[in-house]
């Protein structure tokens, strides 16, 4: 036995050795400990392992916060979720994080990553997602300031992005006389940073009714090289197409969930034998995607599982995404949030992606 073992032992027992510990608490205690081997004769001795504490800390939070990996991955097999959150909404993550504990993390990371594959597999079935975005555009929405909010108070979209949607837009259209499209006009912050980029052609869907008056009202029909589809994205493929192909493409639409993020890139970078497949909508072997890395944004453990998974379906349909990290969080402040029914971005890190053709596609 290590030193290190033989200290974390030594710690297990000072903390069970009182004789009116619950062999519950002794759990938590070895997990807490990080003594696997401790935790795993506890539990066979009929300890059970879906307690918390009183802040709603599970085994998960306190093998988490040891820093010892596989009591993390034993607490997991034993059933306790990867995504539990204490009672002051902490994931297990956050303790490893906060302890410097790379490895605990990551197998964090890995078992969010095989818990939301078998989640997808069982789940065939999502008309719930069109649901709730069908919903978001029968209701009104309301500019006000440095917001789009709508009827439930949801920021649709606010003006602390704006350094990152300047980023997106220099990502996705690297010279003038570029032919771009972008999903969701929202306040029209990306058009706005394209249109300084001086491209040819421009290409905007937006779905929503009053955005689309506001778009109006702003003259962004007049434009030069401006179309603006509008209308669902899943209901414009086809034009879409017509107007394509696109030296960039940016998808950040509001409503919407994985599926739906999943299926665009399948329009747009699914390759078959079909006339529509056999024209990417993106030109190749150049043009690059990028999306709002929003997902999971109020859970960095969460953010970072999406970020695995998102990279890999894409991987299959042949594209490679790179993550620059950028600072996420440089314009937000207290009042950033204040009327907002809920943050939808806690990060400090913001995962820009770019996304390209891989060198082997033709
Ligand atoms: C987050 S905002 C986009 C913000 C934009 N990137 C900007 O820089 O201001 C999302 C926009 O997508 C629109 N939208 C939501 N669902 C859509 C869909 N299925 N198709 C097209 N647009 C959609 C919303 O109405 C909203 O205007």
């Amino acid at each position: 036995m290590s030193k290190t073992e033989e200290g974390q032992h030594k710690q297990t027992d000072q903390h069970d050795s009182d004789s009116t510990m619950s062999k519950e608490s002794k759990l938590l205690a070895a997990c807490y400990a990080g003594d696997c081997s401790r935790v795993k004769e506890l539990a066979e001795q009929g300890a059970e392992i879906f307690i918390t504490d009183e802040t709603g800390r599970t085994a998960l939070h306190f093998a988490a916060a040891s820093g010892d990996a596989d009591t993390v991955r034993f607490v997991i097999e034993a059933g306790i979720p990867w995504n539990a959150l204490d009672i002051g909404g902490y994931t297990a993550g956050d303790y490893a994080e906060t302890g410097g504990h790379d490895a605990a993390y990551d197998a964090l990371v890995q078992a969010g990553i095989r818990a939301e594959m078998v989640l997808r597999m069982l789940n065939q079935k999502s008309t719930m997602d069109q649901a709730a975005n069908e919903d978001y555009l029968s209701q009104p929405v309301k500019y006000s300031g440095d917001r789009l909010v709508d009827a439930e108070k949801n920021g649709v979209m606010m003006s602390w992005e704006a350094p990152l949607m300047e980023l997106h837009a220099q990502t996705i259209c690297s010279k003038p006389g570029s032919s771009v499209l972008n999903i969701g006009f929202g306040m029209g912050i990306i058009d706005t940073a394209l249109q300084a980029l001086k491209p040819a052609k421009h290409v905007i869907v937006e779905a929503h009714p009053d955005v689309y008056r506001h778009m109006k009202d702003e003259g962004w029909d007049k434009k030069p090289g401006v179309h603006i589809l509008f209308g669902r994205w899943q209901d414009k493929m086809d034009e879409i197409r017509a107007l394509g192909p696109y030296d960039g493409i940016f998808f950040d639409t509001f409503g919407e969930f994985y599926k739906d993020l999943d299926n665009f890139h399948q329009s747009i970078f699914a390759t078959g034998d079909d006339v529509e497949k056999k024209t990417p909508l993106l030109c190749k072997p150049n043009g690059v995607y990028s999306f709002f890395n929003g997902l999971g944004g109020d859970h960095k453990l969460f953010h970072d599982v999406y970020c695995h998974i998102v990279k890999a379906d894409l991987l299959k349909l042949g594209v490679d995404t790179q993550y620059s990290q950028v600072s996420g969080d440089a314009d937000i402040d207290e009042d950033t949030w204040k009327g907002i029914k809920r943050p939808y971005w806690m990060l400090k890190a913001y995962n820009l992606p770019t996304c390209t053709w891989t060198q082997e596609s033709s």
